[in-house]
């Protein structure tokens, strides 16, 4: 969400700046950036790693990522050789003061050669084994003494319980004030996800009936059809609670539970967020497996095409118990949505790839029609939906065509491509140009990451207290384990059927 403000000078230091995020997720980001203009004209990449490369070479590597991932596409040589001017390259361990030393040279001599004072953003862009240590060294070289002009922006995962999240918070807190640490969640940086807010707030229509009055429950869906794909090493020590559940989805329960902001500011609607978090009733000790399913995919058909099981992954061990799917029952304890239930569920390898916010409404009051007209009846339902159609599907009861008063569910929808001719920029574009402009209004404060934590704690203790004993428990291509309808099937509730916007997929509820 960036402003018309001229752009100050800008260093921009990754540290991992030949690893695989950098490519195929910060230089495509930068690269669409500049093309856009979102970059100012005194810029300078500074990539910090490790290994031994020429910055030829470095160059050479990023062009491919920028190739197959910015949105812009190609990038033919002439922009790519007027882009990459800007980056340079440091080799240096990230233990060593001397490679902050180096780096406080390459500043330095930047900020002579423009004449100006410098922005200085530190992206981690490294193992979260360093994450709290990079911050201490450039915090002890002095790099981001300027609080005004210095940012540091880290990835997920923050923590990996709630105790190393608070040991990390206080090792950034130490160096760095709450207002120049940046903690990206890249499903903020969704176009869709922020629509929710603006759906919500720039419209009096809905937000009358978005409360328990009117809402039955709410179903939040991050589905994937990819398995761990090469990150097995990382995703069994991590699980879907840790990878999806403590980040993406509980910031997507937020922005739908929230309270409305008074203004369009950073803290203010961090403010607004991090009390729905506090208003998540814990899950006691004896109700965690009533109340959450856990599983693990195994061998399955997905688009006609087999799939190997999680443990045949590579980098997995054969007897790993992780789980690659959670769903949990959880409700928001305050005045607008007391007892009304939010399930969320998120796997890997399930059948397609669909991320959506579902609001059902509850049934009229009073059925007025014969119970012939009703055969069909369903209760309304408004579905946000994030990836990979973009737009919202409202649906509610219509008369079918015809002598007699028979009532049909049909949907209104609205897409995001055929409203707007404009694409939607992908999340890192949008998260990096706010880094840039110091706009920290989609980022993870202190307090939120650590509320989040909190809530999944004893969803945590619990299932490593009673390891499962029943994975795989699901074949990959389908929805997850069976307990996952009985989550919902107790209550009289079910999983809506993803929406397709473009018509062309068809079902009913599951
Ligand atoms: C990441 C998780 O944060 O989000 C991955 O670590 C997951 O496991 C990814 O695949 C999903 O993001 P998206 O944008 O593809 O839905």
């Amino acid at each position: 969400m960036t402003t018309g403000n001229p752009l100050e000078p800008n260093i921009f230091v990754i540290f991992g700046g030949a690893g695989d995020l950098t490519w195929r997720k910060l230089m495509p980001a930068l690269f669409d950036l500049s093309r856009s203009d979102g970059v100012p004209e005194h810029f300078a990449i500074v990539a910090v790693d490790r290994v031994a490369l020429s910055e030829a070479s470095l160059r050479k590597h990023l062009h491919e990522g920028v190739r197959k991932f910015a949105r812009g596409g190609n990038a033919p040589v002439k922009e790519w050789n007027e882009f990459s001017r800007h980056i340079g390259y440091l080799q240096g361990d990230f233990k060593s003061n001397a490679t902050y030393q180096e780096l406080g040279e390459r500043c330095a001599k930047l900020e002579k050669e423009w004449g100006a004072k410098a922005q200085r953003i530190f992206y981690m862009a490294t193992p979260p084994s360093l994450f709290g240590e990079i911050p201490t060294f450039l915090n002890y070289a002095g790099l981001a003494a300027d609080a005004e002009r210095s940012r540091i922006v880290i990835e997920k995962p923050i923590g990996y319980d709630l105790e190393s999240a608070l040991a990390l918070n206080r090792t950034l807190a130490a160096g760095f004030q709450e207002s120049q640490i940046f903690r990206i969640d890249h499903y903020l940086g969704k176009e869709t996800v922020q629509n929710i807010l603006a759906f919500r707030f720039a419209n009096p229509l809905f937000e009358p009936i978005w409360n328990r009055r009117y809402v039955d429950y709410v179903t939040i869906t991050v589905a994937e059809e990819v398995g761990v794909e090469h990150r097995g090493g990382y995703y069994d020590g991590a699980g879907a609670l840790r990878d999806m559940v403590q980040n993406h989805m509980l910031q997507l329960l937020c922005l739908v539970a929230m309270e409305p902001m008074v203004s369009f500011v950073a803290d203010e609607i961090r403010n607004k967020k991090v009390d729905v978090l506090h208003a998540v009733r814990p899950i006691p000790a004896d109700a965690v497996h009533h109340s959450t399913v856990r599983g693990q995919y195994g061998e399955g058909w997905i688009g006609g095409k087999k799939v190997r099981a999680y443990r045949q992954e590579e980098g997995v061990p054969p007897d790993s118990r992780t789980e690659t799917f959670a769903a949990l029952r959880l409700f928001v304890d305050n005045w607008r949505w007391q007892d009304v239930p939010f399930y969320l569920r998120t796997g890997k390898r399930l059948p397609r790839q669909v991320s959506e916010v579902a609001i059902q409404f509850r049934a009229v009051p009073h059925q007025s029609f014969p119970s012939e007209a009703t055969v069909d009846w369903q209760p309304s339902r408004l579905v946000m939906s994030i990836q990979p159609d973009e737009g919202i599907v409202l649906r509610f009861q219509a008369k079918h065509p015809g002598p007699k008063m028979v009532l049909q569910p049909v949907d209104m929808r609205f897409s995001y491509r055929e409203s707007f001719a404009t694409p939607s920029p992908e999340a890192y574009v949008t998260l990096l140009a706010d880094v840039i402009h110091n706009d920290a209004t989609l980022f993870m404060r202190a307090d939120q990451v650590e509320a989040a934590w909190r809530i999944l704690m004893p969803v945590l203790d619990g299932w490593s207290a009673s390891p499962p004993n029943d994975f795989p428990n699901y074949a990959g291509g389908t929805w997850g384990p069976d307990a996952t309808q009985s989550l919902l099937v107790q209550q009289g509730h079910c999983w809506p059927a993803p929406v397709d916007l473009a018509g062309l997929r068809n079902g009913g509820d599951r």
